[in-house]
């Protein structure tokens, strides 16, 4: 069976690094806040290329914190795309503003700049770019038109730890960029964790005030805050991941660059990348059109495949309320019916990837054939 990511396989190979960090934090009982957490942050704001991180609890709350953070609430609308995972648009949510859904571009499944100004109205006040796949989205266009509109720039980062645009890393671009730990990400931790990243030092330190209860000092609570903190355990864990990340990154790459190549001309359509992004593949999502079938042939052959995502956000049960109609966002729509994630991670061999191609291309010949 070759699973679409194998968390044990990642952790066999740094499994005395991981059980060492794991038993000095014990040791020191140092969960909550600490050295590790302190240091991780720093080094992850270097990686960044920013100024400052502050760890939170996870991605979704790294969003919904740098949202506040920037006053965004009630009457407020923030535009972002339906394709994506659910996170994006709840913390928007949360914070009382409204999401505002734009298309994406037909190759890259990214958010369109070109539908970005028709979506502005007065209440607007962010846009939310979604480096989805690992993927960058454009965004010297993005920030161009934020710009114009003085509107702030969130990064949806949780999928693209290390990813560059025009040679920048992703997360160093908007006013605020937000990632997830969550396991099976490209910096994945062992539980949930998040993390908020800007070159502004004050607005981390007001997301560091939210995140901890509204506070500075022990009893004096400044503002309305939360409990979203990163633990030491999973700083420590993220600490060790952290200094393998460029590696696993470049595995990626190269499991990439093999699917494409292998499977150029088999009839299904294969990932676009813009020639000033450098993904770092989280996912590998192709575009096929009898998806289940095409699943249920791979799983025969003990290839396990995903859907990300098959509901765009607009036609969730739990966006019903904004009463956006069918057919308003044409290619988000189409490309959640056809898109089918391919087994993805850095300790993927050569052997996995030609017997993953050759089972691709004996359903490209059983259709030919049929
Ligand atoms: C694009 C995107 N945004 C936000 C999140 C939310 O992150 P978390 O699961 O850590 O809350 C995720 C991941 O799950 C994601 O993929």
């Amino acid at each position: 069976m070759i699973p679409l990511v194998d968390l044990k396989a990642q952790y066999d190979s740094i499994q005395v690094e991981i059980d060492a960090a794991i038993q000095a934090v014990i040791r020191r009982s140092a969960f909550i806040g600490g050295e590790e957490v302190q240091r991780f942050e720093a080094e992850f704001a270097a990686y960044c290329e920013t100024r400052a991180c502050v760890g939170v609890g996870n991605g979704t709350e790294a969003l919904y914190l740098a949202l506040r953070a920037l006053g965004i609430g009630p009457g407020d609308e923030v535009i972002t795309v339906a394709h994506t995972f659910i996170a994006t648009a709840e913390a928007i949510s949360l914070t009382g503003a409204k999401p505002v859904f734009v298309d994406i571009q037909e190759e890259t499944m990214l958010m369109d700049p070109n539908l970005l100004e028709a979506a502005i109205t007065p209440r607007t006040r962010a846009i939310i770019p979604v480096h989805l796949y690992g993927q960058p989205c454009e965004m010297d266009r993005i920030l161009e038109i934020a710009r114009r509109y003085d509107l702030k720039v969130i990064e949806d980062a949780a999928q693209a730890h290390g990813a560059r645009w025009r040679g920048r890393r992703t997360g160093s671009f908007g006013d605020v960029a937000c990632f997830s730990f969550y396991p099976g990400k490209n910096l994945g931790a062992y539980g949930d964790g998040g993390a908020v990243v800007s070159q502004d030092e004050d607005l981390i330190r007001q997301i560091r005030m939210l995140a901890d209860h509204g506070r500075q000092e022990k009893y004096l609570h400044e503002i309305q805050g939360l409990n979203s903190r990163l633990d030491g355990l999973q700083a420590a864990i993220l600490r060790v991941k952290l200094r393998y990340l460029d590696t696993w990154n470049t595995a990626r790459r190269r499991h990439a660059t093999y699917y494409l190549e292998a499977l150029r001309g088999c009839g299904i359509t294969l990932p676009v990348i813009h020639p000033d992004a450098e993904s770092v593949w989280h996912l590998f999502v192709i575009r096929v059109s009898e998806r289940e079938r095409f699943q249920a042939w791979l799983k025969e052959r003990g290839i396990d495949t995903g859907i990300h995502y098959p509901v765009p956000l607009h036609q969730q049960p739990a966006y019903r309320h904004l009463k956006i109609p069918t057919g308003a966002l044409p290619v988000t729509e189409r490309v959640a019916k056809e898109v089918v994630s391919l087994p993805m991670y850095a300790e993927l061999t050569e052997k996995h990837l030609t017997y993953i191609s050759d089972s691709i291309w004996s359903w490209t010949h059983s259709r030919t054939v049929s």
